[in-house]
This record gives structure tokens, sequence and C-alpha cells, in this order.
């Protein structure tokens, strides 16, 4: 089968079959080396294997495998995008990406290019389970570092010990670094916004992708008896926890391009007649300018702090992760461009305001992103979806462009960033 349009079709019946390898009975959650993955991982190969590729699963969990090229090059291309989601979560998110990856080779029907590829199936980006995004993804560029091995999630298990639970070798981490065989990475992805959906168009391409502050605070006041203690006595987290989230909320609306977003909250000791003695709460804060968003998320804190001092609380906080702006690779970009051209479509370049493996991996190699247009923008629930005319469009342009850089000098000798 190489028609676009029926390998559109088997994308989105592909993606919909993985949806259904989850931790949660009814509802689609995949975190970091989670049970259901090595299942993901069993019906990826078994559609990779036909193709005459080995799936080999690294250190850090993800997945990978090479599709050779047609002559002695040692040149690749990675495409790769993410297999974990957040918890009820859509079909789409990350995995399109891969599963897209693989319908372009099975489109080449047995064709080889004068660069291999391979492809990258990231353990994991979302920073559910560990708070902290890009395990897999990290490990390809030589940063999966010892303090992020020790990061515990909420039952007290470390990264490292997720690794060994899978049946992995954390010593075998740097093995899984990238090299300077790399050429360039390639990452198709649903936007996860209204932007293309409202303007009409089917596929995006990215120019940069937005940073991103990651923070958790904890609001320690006094557990107390919701009964019999005054008004005026209390010292109660969850109410100031909820003054700092409005806060943060009317902040972030002042300033065109900024979001910033209390995802969690967790009060202890919960329960209805207890006043909440500590608060747990993430702050996530993002901006195209790295400036802004280092500002913001000072001014954030010094709210909380001030909250906090007012009530007679206490508060502290985490940096998980302060992440910088990315802009993707120009050259690799314009071929982008021009392959959404070729298959008839006009490409709309954007910022992401997600967050995307490409980003880490631009520290090393160029690094491109391709945008399918999300229907009513909605992502990172159930309701997420992409249109079969889109994916077959983003085939039709994925093949363009690996037409397009396999006669292209100046591509195939791009230099790794050591
Ligand atoms: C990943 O989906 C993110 O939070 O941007
Ligand atoms: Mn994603
Ligand atoms: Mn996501």
């Amino acid at each position: 089968m190489t028609d676009p349009a029926q390998l559109a079709e088997q994308v989105i019946a592909r993606c919909r079959k993985l949806a259904s390898f989850s931790e949660d009975a009814g509802s689609l959650r995949r975190t970091f080396l989670s049970p259901p993955m090595r299942d993901v991982h069993q019906e990826i190969a078994s559609w990779l294997e036909p193709l005459g590729m080995k799936v080999h699963i690294d250190a850090a969990g993800n997945l990978r495998a090479v599709y050779a090229a047609q002559g002695p090059s040692s040149r690749r291309l990675i495409i790769g995008s993410h297999l974990d989601t957040v918890p009820n979560a859509g079909a789409f998110d990350g995995i399109l990406g891969v599963v897209i990856a693989i319908a372009l080779l099975e489109a080449l029907a047995g064709e080889r290019l004068s660069y291999a590829i391979e492809i990258v199936g990231f353990s994991e980006e979302e920073g559910v389970r560990f708070g902290t995004p890009f395990i897999g993804s990290r490990a390809l560029v030589g940063r999966l570092d010892e303090s992020l091995l020790n990061a515990r999630d909420s039952n007290g298990i470390t990264v490292r010990r997720a690794i060994t639970d899978f049946g992995l070798e954390p010593k075998e981490i740097p093995q899984a670094a990238i090299a300077d065989d790399v050429c360039g990475y390639l990452e198709f992805h649903i936007e996860q916004g209204p932007v293309l959906d409202s303007l009409g168009l089917p596929l995006g391409v990215v120019e940069a992708i937005a940073g991103q502050s990651r923070l958790g605070f904890t609001f320690t006041g006094r557990a107390n008896h919701a009964g019999t203690t005054p008004m005026n006595l209390r010292q109660d987290a969850m109410a100031a926890t909820a003054e700092w989230i409005t806060a943060v909320e009317r902040h972030a609306s002042t300033a065109p391009g900024l979001v910033a977003t209390v995802g969690s909250v967790h009060a202890s000791p919960g329960a209805v007649n207890v006043i909440a003695g500590q608060v747990r709460a993430t702050l996530d804060v993002r901006h195209k300018e790295d400036g802004d968003r280092l500002g913001t998320v000072s001014c954030l804190t010094g709210f909380a702090k001030a909250i906090a001092r007012r009530r007679m609380l206490i508060v502290s906080c985490t940096t998980n992760l302060n992440q910088p702006a990315v802009v993707m690779d120009p050259l690799l970009t314009n071929q982008v461009e021009e392959a959404i051209r070729k298959a008839g479509c006009t490409p709309h370049r954007m910022v992401s305001g997600a967050g995307h493996d490409a980003m880490i991996l631009a520290e090393k190699v160029p690094a491109a992103m391709v945008f399918l247009r999300t229907p009513g923008g909605i992502s990172h629930d159930p309701a997420e979806s992409v249109s079969m005319d889109d994916v077959a469009k983003a085939i039709e342009c994925g093949l363009h462009l690996l037409c397009q850089l396999s006669s292209s000098p100046k591509f195939q000798t791009r230099t790794f960033r050591a």
C-alpha cells in the first residue's frame, strides 16, 4: 500500500489501537516505562519488522529502528516523536508523529534513499510521572543526568529504578546518545491549538518553540478543625493557594504571548471538615522570549511569598524545568515549507506553545517540525482528533521532503554540534 489516502486511514487506525494500551481503565494514560509501554513497543515492532527493521529499546526506554540507506552512507535522518501521554489523553499527541514516520517508510515501498532513516519513539516527553519532561530525548543529546535519574514519582520510585524494573540497564544510557552520523531531526505533530484550524490550513511549519518553566510550590499553614476555628485565626493553605492561583491568572492575562497555568493542586490532609495544612501546586509558564518567561516566574514566585507572608504561612518552591525557547533549523524549515507547497498546501509559519522533543534534539542537530491541523484546537483531552485528509497531506509532504533531502548534498553534510 503506497497511496497516501489509504496510508492515512491506516495511520489513524494504528493511533487508535495504540491508545488502547493504557494504565487506566476507560481512559488513556501511559507514563514513562509503565506496563502498557511494553505493549506499544511490541505493536510498533510488528509494523517495522515487515520493512526489514529491527527494533531496539535503548537504556532510556526509547524505541529505535533504522531503515538502511541505499549505499554505504553512514548519514542518518531521525524522524520521531513521543510514546507517553498525559492522563485522560487523546489518541494523537506524540504517537501520531511516530506512526506517520512508519507510514512514510511504507510509502517508500522498498525504495532506499541516499541516507538512512532512524525512527525514534521517545519514552517520555510530557513530564507527568516525574515532574520533569523530555527524559527520552535528553538521553539522545547526552543530558539524562544523575539528578534526573534520582527524581522520584509519587510512589517514591526513581527514574533509575523505573528503568531497571523495565529490564533495562541505566549504565548503558550513554550509548543511547546520538553521534555525528545524524544529519537532522524531523517531527510530525498535531498543532494542539486552534491556529491552523482557524486559518483553514492542513499543515504548518514550526519556526520556534516557546521556552517553558515548570515549578512546584508548597504552601504550609496549620491544619485545624473546620467547625471550631474562627475565620480570623486560620492559616489556611488552600485559601492562600486559591488567592495565588487567581493572581497567576490575572498577571498572565496582561501580557500577549504569555501563558501561565496552575494545573495540579494537592491539599493535605484533604478532608471536608479539616482546614488544609499544606497544599502542593504546580506552575507552568511559557513565552517565546526567555527574558519575559523568567521575569514572570520571578514575579509569580514573589506573589506566592507575599500572599504566604500576609496569611502567616510558609511557602517553598522548586524548579523542575527551565527550558529555553528554541529556533528550528532555517535550512530544514525552508525544505519543509517547500514540501508542504508541493503537497498542494499553503505553509503557515508558527511558534509552538507546546514543548516537543524537537527542542531537545535541536541542541545537537538541525531540527524541523511539521504541524497538522487540530480540529477545534482540542488536545490533552480524549476529544483530540485529526482528519484523514490532513494526515494524507502530511504523508505527501513527508515524501516530498525525503526526496528533496536525498538530493541535497548541503543537508547531508550538515554538522553535528558535539
Ligand atoms: C507537552 O505536551 C507540553 O506540555 O507542551
Ligand atoms: Mn506531544
Ligand atoms: Mn502533550
